[in-house]
Protein backbone atom coordinates (compact mmCIF):
# COMPACT_ATOMS: atom_id res chain seq x y z
CA UNK A 1 0.00 0.00 0.00
CA UNK A 2 2.95 2.90 0.84
CA UNK A 3 3.45 2.50 -2.95
CA UNK A 4 -0.49 3.51 -3.59
CA UNK A 5 0.70 6.74 -1.19
CA UNK A 6 4.35 6.92 -3.10
CA UNK A 7 2.22 7.10 -6.11
CA UNK A 8 0.01 9.65 -5.15
CA UNK A 9 2.53 11.79 -4.14
CA UNK A 10 4.57 11.58 -7.33
CA UNK A 11 1.33 12.45 -9.46
CA UNK A 12 1.83 15.67 -7.32
CA UNK A 13 5.80 16.38 -7.16
CA UNK A 14 6.98 14.35 -9.27
CA UNK A 15 10.40 12.19 -7.47
CA UNK A 16 9.74 11.48 -4.13
CA UNK A 17 12.02 9.87 -1.14
CA UNK A 18 12.29 8.45 1.81
CA UNK A 19 13.56 11.31 4.07
CA UNK A 20 16.44 10.31 6.47
CA UNK A 21 15.56 9.00 9.95
CA UNK A 22 14.47 12.56 12.13
CA UNK A 23 12.59 14.33 9.74
CA UNK A 24 9.00 13.05 10.86
CA UNK A 25 7.66 13.02 6.89
CA UNK A 26 6.18 9.74 5.12
CA UNK A 27 7.50 11.07 2.23
CA UNK A 28 9.43 14.16 0.62
CA UNK A 29 10.15 15.37 -2.46
CA UNK A 30 13.21 17.37 -3.15
CA UNK A 31 12.83 20.26 -5.47
CA UNK A 32 16.43 21.07 -6.61
CA UNK A 33 16.26 19.74 -10.23
CA UNK A 34 12.83 21.77 -11.20
CA UNK A 35 14.74 24.70 -9.24
CA UNK A 36 17.46 23.92 -11.74
CA UNK A 37 15.50 23.55 -14.52
CA UNK A 38 13.46 27.07 -13.88
CA UNK A 39 16.67 28.94 -12.53
CA UNK A 40 14.53 29.40 -9.43
CA UNK A 41 15.32 28.66 -5.90
CA UNK A 42 13.85 24.99 -4.88
CA UNK A 43 12.24 26.63 -1.23
CA UNK A 44 10.42 28.94 -3.61
CA UNK A 45 9.00 25.70 -5.60
CA UNK A 46 8.46 24.13 -2.68
CA UNK A 47 6.53 26.83 -1.12
CA UNK A 48 4.58 27.25 -4.52
CA UNK A 49 3.57 23.52 -4.76
CA UNK A 50 2.58 23.29 -1.03
CA UNK A 51 -0.41 26.34 -2.15
CA UNK A 52 -1.25 24.54 -5.20
CA UNK A 53 -2.79 21.72 -3.98
CA UNK A 54 -5.94 22.34 -1.93
CA UNK A 55 -7.89 19.30 -2.26
CA UNK A 56 -5.72 16.22 -1.86
CA UNK A 57 -5.98 12.79 -3.02
CA UNK A 58 -7.61 10.01 -0.66
CA UNK A 59 -3.66 8.66 1.42
CA UNK A 60 -2.16 12.15 2.18
CA UNK A 61 -3.49 13.77 4.97
CA UNK A 62 -1.34 16.85 4.27
CA UNK A 63 1.84 18.55 2.54
CA UNK A 64 4.00 20.76 3.74
CA UNK A 65 6.97 22.71 2.04
CA UNK A 66 10.36 22.66 4.38
CA UNK A 67 12.82 24.35 3.07
CA UNK A 68 13.74 22.95 -0.20
CA UNK A 69 11.09 19.83 0.48
CA UNK A 70 7.76 18.95 0.12
CA UNK A 71 6.64 16.89 2.67
CA UNK A 72 3.77 14.24 2.37
CA UNK A 73 1.94 13.18 5.22
CA UNK A 74 -0.19 9.51 5.45
CA UNK A 75 -3.26 10.18 6.03
CA UNK A 76 -3.82 7.06 8.46
CA UNK A 77 -8.06 7.08 8.36
CA UNK A 78 -7.64 5.59 4.83
CA UNK A 79 -4.73 3.75 4.89
CA UNK A 80 -4.76 1.81 8.16
CA UNK A 81 -7.59 -0.18 6.90
CA UNK A 82 -6.41 -0.57 3.18
CA UNK A 83 -3.09 -2.21 4.91
CA UNK A 84 -4.80 -4.61 7.36
CA UNK A 85 -7.31 -5.17 4.51
CA UNK A 86 -4.51 -6.21 2.05
CA UNK A 87 -2.70 -8.09 4.58
CA UNK A 88 -5.60 -10.29 5.66
CA UNK A 89 -6.82 -10.44 1.97
CA UNK A 90 -3.14 -11.63 0.35
CA UNK A 91 -1.62 -13.43 3.64
CA UNK A 92 1.07 -15.25 2.94
CA UNK A 93 1.63 -13.67 -0.38
CA UNK A 94 1.55 -10.24 1.14
CA UNK A 95 4.66 -9.01 -0.54
CA UNK A 96 4.56 -11.49 -3.20
CA UNK A 97 5.31 -9.91 -6.91
CA UNK A 98 5.07 -11.19 -10.71
CA UNK A 99 8.53 -10.11 -12.18
CA UNK A 100 8.79 -13.22 -14.60
CA UNK A 101 12.37 -13.23 -15.34
CA UNK A 102 15.00 -15.91 -15.42
CA UNK A 103 17.58 -15.96 -13.17
CA UNK A 104 19.95 -18.54 -12.26
CA UNK A 105 21.44 -19.11 -8.70
CA UNK A 106 24.26 -20.70 -7.80
CA UNK A 107 25.30 -21.39 -4.13
CA UNK A 108 26.43 -23.83 -2.24
CA UNK A 109 28.55 -25.44 -4.51
CA UNK A 110 30.87 -27.43 -2.02
CA UNK A 111 33.94 -29.95 -3.70
CA UNK A 112 33.14 -33.67 -3.81
CA UNK A 113 34.66 -35.78 -0.92
CA UNK A 114 35.35 -32.74 0.91
CA UNK A 115 33.31 -31.84 3.82
CA UNK A 116 30.68 -28.80 4.23
CA UNK A 117 32.50 -26.55 6.04
CA UNK A 118 31.86 -23.25 8.39
CA UNK A 119 32.14 -21.66 5.37
CA UNK A 120 30.15 -23.13 3.33
CA UNK A 121 27.56 -22.63 5.69
CA UNK A 122 27.21 -18.38 4.96
CA UNK A 123 27.00 -19.27 1.32
CA UNK A 124 24.44 -22.12 1.47
CA UNK A 125 21.91 -19.95 3.42
CA UNK A 126 22.20 -17.34 1.62
CA UNK A 127 22.00 -18.83 -1.85
CA UNK A 128 18.86 -20.31 -0.39
CA UNK A 129 17.71 -17.19 1.05
CA UNK A 130 17.57 -15.56 -2.10
CA UNK A 131 15.84 -18.27 -3.77
CA UNK A 132 13.52 -17.77 -1.35
CA UNK A 133 13.32 -14.21 -2.10
CA UNK A 134 13.33 -13.84 -6.11
CA UNK A 135 10.87 -16.91 -5.96
CA UNK A 136 8.17 -15.16 -4.05
CA UNK A 137 8.67 -11.74 -6.08
CA UNK A 138 7.57 -14.13 -9.28
CA UNK A 139 11.24 -14.53 -10.91
CA UNK A 140 11.65 -17.97 -12.88
CA UNK A 141 14.79 -19.05 -10.69
CA UNK A 142 16.70 -22.32 -11.67
CA UNK A 143 19.04 -23.06 -8.59
CA UNK A 144 21.99 -24.84 -9.01
CA UNK A 145 24.64 -26.40 -7.30
CA UNK A 146 28.24 -26.48 -8.74
CA UNK A 147 29.95 -29.37 -7.37
CA UNK A 148 33.33 -29.02 -7.35
CA UNK A 149 33.57 -32.58 -9.01
CA UNK A 150 36.91 -32.00 -10.57
CA UNK A 151 40.42 -31.82 -10.99
CA UNK A 152 44.05 -32.85 -10.07
CA UNK A 153 42.85 -34.21 -6.74
CA UNK A 154 40.74 -36.82 -8.03
CA UNK A 155 43.79 -38.52 -8.78
CA UNK A 156 45.34 -38.21 -5.27
CA UNK A 157 42.55 -39.40 -3.85
CA UNK A 158 41.86 -42.52 -6.35
CA UNK A 159 45.73 -43.12 -5.26
CA UNK A 160 45.47 -42.78 -1.76
CA UNK A 161 41.98 -44.83 -1.73
CA UNK A 162 43.69 -48.02 -3.62
CA UNK A 163 46.50 -48.10 -1.42
CA UNK A 164 45.58 -47.15 2.00
CA UNK A 165 41.76 -47.05 1.61
CA UNK A 166 38.73 -49.24 3.27
CA UNK A 167 35.45 -49.76 1.46
CA UNK A 168 33.45 -50.11 4.31
CA UNK A 169 34.72 -47.28 6.05
CA UNK A 170 34.39 -44.77 3.20
CA UNK A 171 30.58 -45.99 2.86
CA UNK A 172 30.55 -45.37 6.64
CA UNK A 173 31.50 -42.39 6.78
CA UNK A 174 32.73 -41.19 3.97
CA UNK A 175 33.51 -37.31 4.09
CA UNK A 176 35.82 -37.89 7.04
CA UNK A 177 37.16 -40.92 5.34
CA UNK A 178 38.24 -38.93 2.31
CA UNK A 179 39.64 -36.39 4.11
CA UNK A 180 41.85 -38.18 6.19
CA UNK A 181 43.24 -40.49 2.69
CA UNK A 182 43.26 -36.97 1.20
CA UNK A 183 45.61 -35.55 4.06
CA UNK A 184 47.73 -38.69 4.24
CA UNK A 185 48.31 -38.44 0.70
CA UNK A 186 50.06 -34.85 1.25
CA UNK A 187 51.82 -35.95 4.35
CA UNK A 188 53.55 -38.86 2.39
CA UNK A 189 54.14 -37.23 -0.75
CA UNK A 190 56.20 -34.29 1.24
CA UNK A 191 59.07 -37.64 1.52
CA UNK A 192 58.36 -39.61 -1.57
CA UNK A 193 58.29 -37.12 -4.92
CA UNK A 194 57.02 -40.43 -6.55
CA UNK A 195 53.54 -40.11 -4.89
CA UNK A 196 52.29 -36.77 -7.41
CA UNK A 197 53.03 -38.95 -10.62
CA UNK A 198 51.07 -41.81 -9.52
CA UNK A 199 48.09 -39.81 -8.58
CA UNK A 200 49.08 -37.66 -11.60
CA UNK A 201 48.48 -40.72 -13.45
CA UNK A 202 45.35 -41.77 -12.34
CA UNK A 203 43.83 -38.90 -12.90
CA UNK A 204 45.05 -39.06 -16.72
CA UNK A 205 43.19 -42.30 -16.42
CA UNK A 206 40.30 -40.67 -15.36
CA UNK A 207 40.27 -38.38 -17.88
CA UNK A 208 40.28 -40.69 -20.72
CA UNK A 209 37.66 -42.57 -18.87
CA UNK A 210 39.28 -45.59 -17.51
CA UNK A 211 36.61 -48.04 -16.46
CA UNK A 212 37.95 -48.49 -12.71
CA UNK A 213 38.92 -44.81 -12.28
CA UNK A 214 35.74 -43.81 -13.14
CA UNK A 215 33.82 -46.04 -11.11
CA UNK A 216 35.67 -45.21 -7.85
CA UNK A 217 35.50 -41.37 -9.10
CA UNK A 218 31.60 -41.84 -9.05
CA UNK A 219 31.47 -43.61 -5.96
CA UNK A 220 32.73 -41.01 -4.53
CA UNK A 221 30.41 -38.35 -5.86
CA UNK A 222 27.57 -40.46 -4.68
CA UNK A 223 29.17 -41.02 -1.05
CA UNK A 224 29.58 -37.26 -0.72
CA UNK A 225 26.19 -36.34 -2.07
CA UNK A 226 24.53 -38.33 0.54
CA UNK A 227 26.15 -36.71 2.91
CA UNK A 228 25.82 -33.32 1.51
CA UNK A 229 21.70 -34.05 1.19
CA UNK A 230 21.99 -34.59 4.87
CA UNK A 231 22.51 -31.16 5.39
CA UNK A 232 20.99 -29.31 3.25
CA UNK A 233 17.88 -30.96 4.63
CA UNK A 234 18.49 -30.02 8.61
CA UNK A 235 19.07 -26.57 6.32
CA UNK A 236 15.90 -26.55 4.38
CA UNK A 237 18.34 -26.11 0.99
CA UNK A 238 17.04 -26.79 -2.00
CA UNK A 239 18.11 -27.33 -5.79
CA UNK A 240 16.81 -27.64 -8.64
CA UNK A 241 20.16 -29.14 -10.41
CA UNK A 242 23.35 -29.75 -9.52
CA UNK A 243 25.83 -29.82 -12.21
CA UNK A 244 28.92 -31.19 -11.50
CA UNK A 245 32.44 -28.81 -13.08
CA UNK A 246 32.83 -32.43 -14.56
CA UNK A 247 30.16 -31.91 -16.56
CA UNK A 248 31.39 -29.63 -18.78
CA UNK A 249 34.82 -30.90 -19.75
CA UNK A 250 33.62 -32.28 -23.39
CA UNK A 251 33.32 -28.39 -23.99
CA UNK A 252 36.32 -27.29 -22.86
CA UNK A 253 38.45 -28.28 -25.99
CA UNK A 254 36.52 -25.84 -28.06
CA UNK A 255 36.25 -22.39 -25.86
CA UNK A 256 39.72 -22.83 -25.52
CA UNK A 257 39.99 -22.84 -28.86
CA UNK A 258 37.37 -19.94 -29.05
CA UNK A 259 39.31 -17.98 -26.47
CA UNK A 260 42.46 -18.06 -28.96
CA UNK A 261 40.78 -17.64 -31.71
CA UNK A 262 38.77 -14.36 -30.19
CA UNK A 263 42.48 -12.93 -28.76
CA UNK A 264 40.86 -13.18 -25.44
CA UNK A 265 43.90 -15.43 -24.72
CA UNK A 266 47.22 -16.46 -25.93
CA UNK A 267 49.87 -19.12 -25.81
CA UNK A 268 52.67 -18.57 -23.90
CA UNK A 269 56.00 -21.20 -23.13
CA UNK A 270 52.91 -23.88 -24.10
CA UNK A 271 50.44 -22.62 -21.72
CA UNK A 272 47.18 -20.65 -22.49
CA UNK A 273 46.79 -17.49 -20.73
CA UNK A 274 44.32 -14.22 -20.50
CA UNK A 275 46.10 -10.57 -19.53
CA UNK A 276 43.97 -7.98 -18.30
CA UNK A 277 45.00 -3.99 -17.96
CA UNK A 278 43.28 -3.39 -14.99
CA UNK A 279 43.78 -7.55 -13.82
CA UNK A 280 46.38 -10.23 -13.00
CA UNK A 281 46.81 -12.87 -15.64
CA UNK A 282 44.39 -16.06 -15.71
CA UNK A 283 45.57 -19.15 -16.92
CA UNK A 284 43.59 -20.52 -19.34
CA UNK A 285 45.13 -23.98 -20.40
CA UNK A 286 48.05 -25.65 -18.06
CA UNK A 287 51.13 -26.28 -20.12
CA UNK A 288 50.43 -30.02 -19.73
CA UNK A 289 47.20 -29.83 -20.95
CA UNK A 290 45.54 -30.17 -18.27
CA UNK A 291 42.18 -27.58 -17.80
CA UNK A 292 41.12 -25.25 -14.82
CA UNK A 293 38.79 -24.38 -12.91
CA UNK A 294 38.48 -20.94 -14.69
CA UNK A 295 37.87 -22.88 -17.69
CA UNK A 296 34.91 -24.84 -16.46
CA UNK A 297 33.53 -21.59 -15.48
CA UNK A 298 33.39 -20.19 -18.92
CA UNK A 299 31.89 -23.36 -20.21
CA UNK A 300 29.21 -23.09 -17.47
CA UNK A 301 28.34 -19.27 -18.65
CA UNK A 302 28.08 -20.48 -22.51
CA UNK A 303 26.23 -23.50 -21.51
CA UNK A 304 24.13 -21.67 -19.39
CA UNK A 305 22.78 -18.76 -21.17
CA UNK A 306 22.14 -21.05 -23.92
CA UNK A 307 20.54 -23.61 -21.98
CA UNK A 308 18.30 -21.68 -19.38
CA UNK A 309 18.01 -17.92 -21.41
CA UNK A 310 19.17 -16.28 -17.98
CA UNK A 311 18.50 -12.56 -16.92
CA UNK A 312 20.82 -12.67 -14.74
CA UNK A 313 23.10 -15.41 -12.96
CA UNK A 314 24.36 -14.85 -9.58
CA UNK A 315 26.99 -16.73 -7.76
CA UNK A 316 26.66 -16.94 -4.23
CA UNK A 317 30.40 -17.20 -3.38
CA UNK A 318 32.83 -16.30 -1.00
CA UNK A 319 34.72 -13.00 -1.21
CA UNK A 320 37.84 -14.96 -1.43
CA UNK A 321 37.14 -15.76 -5.01
CA UNK A 322 36.53 -12.21 -5.85
CA UNK A 323 39.59 -11.76 -8.22
CA UNK A 324 38.64 -15.36 -10.16
CA UNK A 325 35.22 -13.83 -10.90
CA UNK A 326 35.98 -10.82 -12.23
CA UNK A 327 38.16 -12.49 -14.78
CA UNK A 328 35.89 -14.76 -15.66
CA UNK A 329 33.43 -12.56 -16.12
CA UNK A 330 34.94 -10.20 -18.34
CA UNK A 331 36.03 -13.25 -20.23
CA UNK A 332 32.61 -14.60 -20.84
CA UNK A 333 31.98 -10.85 -21.91
CA UNK A 334 34.53 -10.46 -24.08
CA UNK A 335 33.14 -13.98 -25.64
CA UNK A 336 30.04 -12.45 -26.20
CA UNK A 337 28.71 -15.22 -24.10
CA UNK A 338 26.83 -12.51 -21.87
CA UNK A 339 26.74 -8.54 -21.61
CA UNK A 340 27.79 -6.52 -18.84
CA UNK A 341 26.19 -7.34 -15.38
CA UNK A 342 24.33 -10.54 -16.05
CA UNK A 343 26.71 -12.16 -14.10
CA UNK A 344 26.87 -11.37 -10.48
CA UNK A 345 28.98 -12.36 -7.96
CA UNK A 346 27.27 -12.02 -4.87
CA UNK A 347 30.03 -12.22 -2.20
CA UNK A 348 30.11 -13.52 1.20
CA UNK A 349 32.27 -12.64 3.50
CA UNK A 350 33.99 -15.29 6.08
CA UNK A 351 32.73 -16.24 9.22
CA UNK A 352 35.47 -17.01 12.15
CA UNK A 353 34.46 -19.07 15.29
CA UNK A 354 35.81 -17.91 18.69
CA UNK A 355 38.80 -19.49 18.97
CA UNK A 356 38.71 -23.41 21.54
CA UNK A 357 35.05 -23.50 20.99
CA UNK A 358 34.80 -26.31 18.82
CA UNK A 359 37.17 -29.04 17.92
CA UNK A 360 38.60 -29.29 14.43
CA UNK A 361 38.01 -32.89 13.05
CA UNK A 362 40.87 -34.10 10.40
CA UNK A 363 42.33 -31.74 8.21
CA UNK A 364 41.72 -28.88 10.55
CA UNK A 365 38.81 -27.60 9.64
CA UNK A 366 35.62 -27.01 11.16
CA UNK A 367 32.48 -29.04 9.72
CA UNK A 368 29.40 -27.33 9.25
CA UNK A 369 27.49 -30.03 10.94
CA UNK A 370 29.47 -29.83 14.39
CA UNK A 371 28.40 -26.48 14.48
CA UNK A 372 24.96 -27.13 13.65
CA UNK A 373 24.51 -29.94 16.13
CA UNK A 374 26.07 -27.88 18.75
CA UNK A 375 24.14 -24.78 18.24
CA UNK A 376 20.32 -27.67 18.48
CA UNK A 377 22.31 -28.39 21.64
CA UNK A 378 22.66 -25.43 23.78
CA UNK A 379 19.40 -24.24 22.28
CA UNK A 380 18.04 -27.19 24.00
CA UNK A 381 19.22 -26.04 26.98
CA UNK A 382 18.36 -22.61 27.00
CA UNK A 383 14.59 -23.58 26.33
CA UNK A 384 14.70 -26.23 28.98
CA UNK A 385 15.91 -23.27 31.64
CA UNK A 386 13.60 -20.58 30.00
CA UNK A 387 10.64 -23.02 29.36
CA UNK A 388 10.53 -25.94 31.41
CA UNK A 389 6.63 -27.17 30.37
CA UNK A 390 6.93 -26.20 26.76
CA UNK A 391 5.52 -29.48 24.44
CA UNK A 392 7.69 -30.84 21.21
CA UNK A 393 10.78 -28.97 23.23
CA UNK A 394 13.31 -30.87 20.62
CA UNK A 395 11.76 -29.55 17.63
CA UNK A 396 11.54 -26.48 18.93
CA UNK A 397 14.62 -26.31 20.35
CA UNK A 398 15.95 -27.17 16.50
CA UNK A 399 13.60 -24.48 15.12
CA UNK A 400 15.37 -21.98 17.53
CA UNK A 401 18.77 -23.34 16.22
CA UNK A 402 18.59 -23.23 12.83
CA UNK A 403 16.80 -19.89 12.97
CA UNK A 404 19.88 -18.35 15.08
CA UNK A 405 22.16 -19.69 12.69
CA UNK A 406 20.26 -18.57 9.59
CA UNK A 407 19.38 -15.32 11.08
CA UNK A 408 22.79 -14.26 12.32
CA UNK A 409 24.11 -14.99 8.87
CA UNK A 410 21.60 -13.17 6.73
CA UNK A 411 21.08 -10.08 8.99
CA UNK A 412 24.77 -8.89 8.50
CA UNK A 413 26.06 -6.72 5.82
CA UNK A 414 26.84 -10.08 3.63
CA UNK A 415 30.18 -8.81 2.46
CA UNK A 416 31.48 -8.32 6.26
CA UNK A 417 33.38 -11.01 8.05
CA UNK A 418 31.44 -12.56 10.94
CA UNK A 419 32.10 -13.56 13.91
CA UNK A 420 30.10 -16.42 14.87
CA UNK A 421 29.58 -16.32 18.73
CA UNK A 422 27.08 -18.63 20.13
CA UNK A 423 25.70 -16.98 22.45
CA UNK A 424 25.08 -13.77 20.94
CA UNK A 425 23.21 -15.66 18.36
CA UNK A 426 21.05 -17.88 20.64
CA UNK A 427 19.92 -14.77 22.66
CA UNK A 428 16.36 -13.76 23.30
CA UNK A 429 17.26 -10.33 23.51
CA UNK A 430 18.38 -8.25 20.24
CA UNK A 431 19.09 -8.38 16.49
CA UNK A 432 18.28 -12.15 16.83
CA UNK A 433 16.59 -15.11 15.26
CA UNK A 434 15.09 -16.33 18.82
CA UNK A 435 13.99 -12.48 19.89
CA UNK A 436 11.89 -12.58 16.65
CA UNK A 437 10.59 -16.02 16.99
CA UNK A 438 9.88 -14.94 20.46
CA UNK A 439 7.94 -11.85 19.33
CA UNK A 440 6.33 -13.91 17.05
CA UNK A 441 5.05 -16.59 19.68
CA UNK A 442 3.92 -13.69 21.82
CA UNK A 443 1.56 -12.03 19.31
CA UNK A 444 -0.02 -15.44 18.93
CA UNK A 445 -0.69 -15.46 22.88
CA UNK A 446 -2.80 -12.74 22.65
CA UNK A 447 -4.37 -14.49 20.01
CA UNK A 448 -5.29 -17.11 21.92
CA UNK A 449 -6.48 -15.16 24.27
CA UNK A 450 -9.01 -13.20 22.22
CA UNK A 451 -12.76 -13.37 21.80
CA UNK A 452 -13.17 -10.73 19.43
CA UNK A 453 -13.11 -10.50 15.77
CA UNK A 454 -10.33 -8.43 13.56
CA UNK A 455 -11.89 -5.11 12.91
CA UNK A 456 -12.18 -4.50 8.93
CA UNK A 457 -12.22 -0.61 8.99
CA UNK A 458 -9.58 0.44 12.31
CA UNK A 459 -8.71 3.73 12.27
CA UNK A 460 -5.45 3.78 14.50
CA UNK A 461 -4.72 7.58 16.49
CA UNK A 462 -1.41 6.26 18.57
CA UNK A 463 1.65 7.24 17.06
CA UNK A 464 3.49 3.81 17.32
CA UNK A 465 0.23 2.21 16.06
CA UNK A 466 0.78 4.59 12.99
CA UNK A 467 4.53 3.44 13.04
CA UNK A 468 3.29 -0.23 12.59
CA UNK A 469 1.07 0.31 9.83
CA UNK A 470 3.39 2.24 7.93
CA UNK A 471 5.77 -0.44 8.31
CA UNK A 472 3.80 -3.11 7.26
CA UNK A 473 3.34 -1.04 4.40
CA UNK A 474 6.82 -1.05 3.57
CA UNK A 475 6.76 -4.57 2.72
CA UNK A 476 6.84 -5.04 -0.83
CA UNK A 477 9.49 -1.92 -1.32
CA UNK A 478 11.74 -3.77 1.06
CA UNK A 479 11.91 -7.19 -0.61
CA UNK A 480 12.42 -5.29 -4.35
CA UNK A 481 15.49 -3.50 -3.07
CA UNK A 482 17.00 -6.60 -1.38
CA UNK A 483 16.59 -8.49 -4.48
CA UNK A 484 17.98 -5.24 -6.07
CA UNK A 485 21.28 -5.50 -3.96
CA UNK A 486 21.13 -9.19 -3.61
CA UNK A 487 21.06 -8.81 0.43
CA UNK A 488 18.69 -10.19 2.36
CA UNK A 489 19.90 -8.31 5.98
CA UNK A 490 17.63 -5.60 4.40
CA UNK A 491 14.62 -7.94 5.15
CA UNK A 492 16.04 -9.44 8.17
CA UNK A 493 16.95 -5.43 9.57
CA UNK A 494 12.80 -4.62 8.62
CA UNK A 495 11.57 -7.53 10.44
CA UNK A 496 13.59 -6.50 13.28
CA UNK A 497 11.94 -2.90 13.13
CA UNK A 498 8.89 -3.97 13.07
CA UNK A 499 8.90 -6.58 15.81
CA UNK A 500 10.59 -3.41 17.84
CA UNK A 501 7.75 -1.50 17.23
CA UNK A 502 5.68 -4.29 17.94
CA UNK A 503 7.36 -4.73 21.20
CA UNK A 504 7.11 -1.18 21.90
CA UNK A 505 3.28 -1.09 21.36
CA UNK A 506 3.15 -4.93 23.29
CA UNK A 507 4.55 -3.21 26.57
CA UNK A 508 2.50 0.19 26.51
CA UNK A 509 -0.67 -0.95 25.41
CA UNK A 510 -3.50 -3.26 26.65
CA UNK A 511 -5.37 -5.46 24.00
CA UNK A 512 -7.14 -8.13 25.76
CA UNK A 513 -10.46 -6.49 27.44
CA UNK A 514 -9.53 -2.75 26.30
CA UNK A 515 -12.17 -0.58 24.23
CA UNK A 516 -9.71 -1.47 21.15
CA UNK A 517 -9.56 -4.90 21.54
CA UNK A 518 -10.80 -5.70 17.51
CA UNK A 519 -8.68 -2.96 15.93
CA UNK A 520 -5.60 -4.03 18.10
CA UNK A 521 -6.25 -7.81 17.00
CA UNK A 522 -6.44 -6.60 13.53
CA UNK A 523 -3.02 -5.21 13.82
CA UNK A 524 -1.22 -7.76 15.56
CA UNK A 525 -2.66 -10.27 13.32
CA UNK A 526 -1.12 -8.27 10.62
CA UNK A 527 1.81 -8.12 12.45
CA UNK A 528 2.33 -12.18 12.87
CA UNK A 529 1.51 -12.15 9.17
CA UNK A 530 4.23 -9.67 7.56
CA UNK A 531 6.98 -11.44 10.41
CA UNK A 532 5.99 -14.91 9.41
CA UNK A 533 6.07 -13.63 5.73
CA UNK A 534 9.42 -12.74 5.96
CA UNK A 535 10.89 -14.98 8.17
CA UNK A 536 9.85 -17.28 5.67
CA UNK A 537 11.82 -16.05 2.82
CA UNK A 538 14.88 -16.42 5.40
CA UNK A 539 14.09 -19.67 5.70
CA UNK A 540 13.92 -19.50 9.56
CA UNK A 541 10.09 -20.73 10.98
CA UNK A 542 8.04 -19.03 13.26
CA UNK A 543 6.47 -20.87 16.02
CA UNK A 544 3.47 -20.36 18.03
CA UNK A 545 4.67 -21.12 21.91
CA UNK A 546 8.37 -21.38 22.49
N1 LIG B 1 33.74 -25.53 -5.46
C1 LIG B 1 34.31 -24.24 -5.23
C2 LIG B 1 34.94 -24.17 -3.85
O1 LIG B 1 34.51 -24.86 -2.94
C3 LIG B 1 33.32 -23.14 -5.33
C4 LIG B 1 32.64 -23.00 -6.65
C5 LIG B 1 32.09 -21.64 -6.87
N2 LIG B 1 31.37 -21.51 -8.08
C6 LIG B 1 31.86 -21.35 -9.30
N3 LIG B 1 31.03 -21.28 -10.31
N4 LIG B 1 33.16 -21.23 -9.50
O2 LIG B 1 35.87 -23.40 -3.68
Amino acid sequence: MFNEFQKQCEKLAGKVEIPPKGIDADLAAPCFEAAKKEGRSPVEIAKELEAKFKKLPNLIQKIEAKGPYLNFYINYDEFSKLVIDEISRRGDKYGSADKKKTVVIEYSSPNIAKPLTIGHLSTTIMGQALNNIYTFLGYKVISDNHLGDWGTQFGKLIYAYKTWGDKAKVEKNPIEELLELYVKFHREAETNEKLNDEARAWFKRLEDGDKEAKEIWEWFVEVSLREFDRMYRVLGVKFDHSIGESFYMPMLKDIIQETLKKKVSKEENGAIIATFDDMPTALVQKSDGATLYLTRDLATIKYQKKEFRFWKRLYVVGSEQRLHFRQVFRMAELLGYIKEGECVHVDVGQISLPTGRISTRKGNVVFMEDVVNKTIEMAKETLKKKNPDLKNSDEVAKAVAIGAIKYSNLSRDRVRDMKFDWNEILSFEGDTGPYLQYTYARANSILKKTRSKPSKNPVYEEAVEQSIIKKLSQFSYVLERSAEENKPNLIANYIFELATLFNEFYHTHKVIGSDDEAKRIALIKSVMQVIENGLDLLGVSVLDEM
